[in-house]
């Protein structure tokens, strides 16, 4: 299938009657503000103090941490750059850890007493690093993503899967490898890792992050546990059993942790896992009745936000004000979650126009956030827009439909965007993400993650021709 390509809608009529033709709604600018009184430079007060303005980094990890969980000096170049983008709130940085076999890779980041003062010095490097180029920190928020991969735990060795999950799945047990009900984590193992994911929190909180975002997303562990309706047991069945692993970290850290934030990352809505089909096309992997989705509406391809809207009055009601949405999972059905012109190595070709994915996220985000005005939301899939990123930001932004605008892999490839988009500078075509998925395609085949095809530092490395090999075997 062949869609047209951002860079070919040249004018915002062009990009517009694209929409129209699509018949999909994304908010749009037609001009610019830059400057103090931009939208898009607009603090935002929020119940820990204030937050200089409206971007927000998300989460990206690299798989370039030493195997005892340590950063390494690619760590901190990312992390560097997160602080020199000019966002004033780091989502999380990376995924992070709570213990060993927590890990979905074997050089992902692991929050522990050994580690702890490399991963404060993350934090301090960010924000260093953020003062000197901007003049002050003092309305830069950092906070610290905690996570437990489940079923996607490979904590030895990149081939190697090691699930731990909520429950037997029709799809995924036989794509990750679960064939037998050793791979659940029973009630007791759970109560211990709420434990991991408290500890975890109090360690952040002494490296001075200002919250920990107890990760709910991706199909990772703490998002499983929300669709687990056929789970027996304490986290299992209704909507109270389903949410009681987060409910129970945040009593947790309320009292072990007093003083620390928390914010929560959630797919807000899931799809049935995808496969290739023909020509490879994106299909779900079987028709029929899906129950499996967090937010899905059974039919496996469509929403419904009732249980997330429940979930969102629960964090209300746990004085929790930080959300960041995302949905679905890069695992099972990354056109989804981070709509991309080129599908990674092991995805398929994309079913739909990637812009439809980026108007589902706007819009199903939107819809919490008119129901629940007093969370703080930030939007997340929003790279494949390229250039049009800006006027769809600053409209979403003005409209009051998400509060942050999160920044993913466009920050990879063009970390100064949320300061040249302040500022008013023309943004460097060549330095635009335009979702050529190699900072996928990497990791899924056991390398490192970077900018490989825009960014100098990645394109100089041995691993840009390794991934322009797998493209090759692939497009053969
Ligand atoms: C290389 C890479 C690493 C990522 N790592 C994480 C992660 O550690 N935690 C997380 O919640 N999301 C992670 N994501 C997902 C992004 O935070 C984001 O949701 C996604 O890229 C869509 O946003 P975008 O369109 O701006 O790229 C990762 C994405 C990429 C491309
Ligand atoms: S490799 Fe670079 S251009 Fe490709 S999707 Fe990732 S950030 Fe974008």
């Amino acid at each position: 299938m062949n869609y047209p390509k951002i860079n070919s809608l040249k004018t915002l009529d062009a990009f517009q009657s694209r929409l129209d033709e699509l018949e999909i709604q994304i908010p749009l600018d037609a001009a610019m503000q830059s400057g103090d009184a931009a939208p898009l430079a607009q603090s935002c007060d929020w119940n820990g103090g204030t937050i200089g303005n409206r971007f927000a980094i998300l989460p990206m990890e690299g798989w370039d941490g030493t195997t005892d969980g340590r950063p390494t000096d690619l760590t901190r170049r990312r992390w560097k750059n997160f602080g020199l983008s000019g966002a004033k709130l780091i989502w999380g940085g990376e995924a992070v850890a709570v213990r060993h076999d927590g890990r979905a890779n074997p050089n992902q980041l692991v929050i522990n007493s050994d580690n702890l003062a490399e991963i404060e010095a993350l934090r301090t490097l960010l924000v260093d690093t953020h003062r000197e180029h901007f003049g002050t920190a003092d309305d830069l928020l950092v906070g610290l993503q905690l996570t437990h991969s489940g079923r996607f735990a490979r904590p030895n060795d990149k081939k190697q899967l090691e699930p731990r999950v909520a429950y037997r799945h029709s799809v995924l047990d036989a794509k990750f490898g679960v064939d037998s009900d050793a791979a659940i984590l029973s009630d007791d193992d759970l109560d211990r890792l709420v434990d991991d994911f408290v500890a975890a929190s109090k360690l952040a909180q002494q490296a001075g992050y200002a919250f920990v975002d107890v990760k709910h997303c991706h199909g990772y562990l703490g998002h499983e546990l929300l669709s687990g309706y056929d789970r027996p047991g304490k986290y299992g069945g209704s909507f109270e059993n389903r949410t009681r692993f987060l409910r129970s970290i945040v009593d947790g850290i309320r009292s072990e942790a007093a003083g620390l934030q928390i914010g929560t990352r959630i797919s807000i809505f899931d799809f049935i896992p995808f496969e290739p089909g023909p020509e490879g096309l994106g299909r779900p992997s079987r028709t029929g009745e899906y129950r499996s989705a967090f937010g899905g509406d059974g039919t496996g391809v469509g929403y419904d936000l009732t249980e997330p809207s429940q979930l969102m009055q629960l964090l209300e009601e746990l004085g929790i004000q930080l959300v960041c949405s995302t949905v679905g999972s890069p695992y099972y059905c990354p056109h989804i979650q981070r709509p991309a012109i080129f599908p990674p190595s092991d995805g398929y070709a994309p079913p739909e126009d990637p812009l439809v994915g980026v108007a589902r996220q706007i819009n199903a985000t939107a819809m919490l956030k008119r129901a629940h005005p007093n969370l703080l939301f930030v939007g997340s899939g929003y790279t494949y827009l390229q250039d049009w990123l800006p006027n769809v930001g600053q409209a979403v932004v003005q409209q009051g439909l998400a509060d942050f605008i999160g920044l993913g892999r466009m920050v990879l490839s063009y970390p100064e965007l949320p300061a040249d988009v302040i500022a008013g500078r023309t943004m460097p075509r060549k330095k635009i993400c335009r979702t050529f998925s190699e900072c996928t395609t990497g990791p899924r085949n056991g390398m490192i993650s970077g900018c490989f095809p825009l960014d100098p530092f990645y394109k100089a490395m041995p691993e840009r021709q390794q991934i322009m090999a797998l493209k090759q075997q692939t497009k053969a």
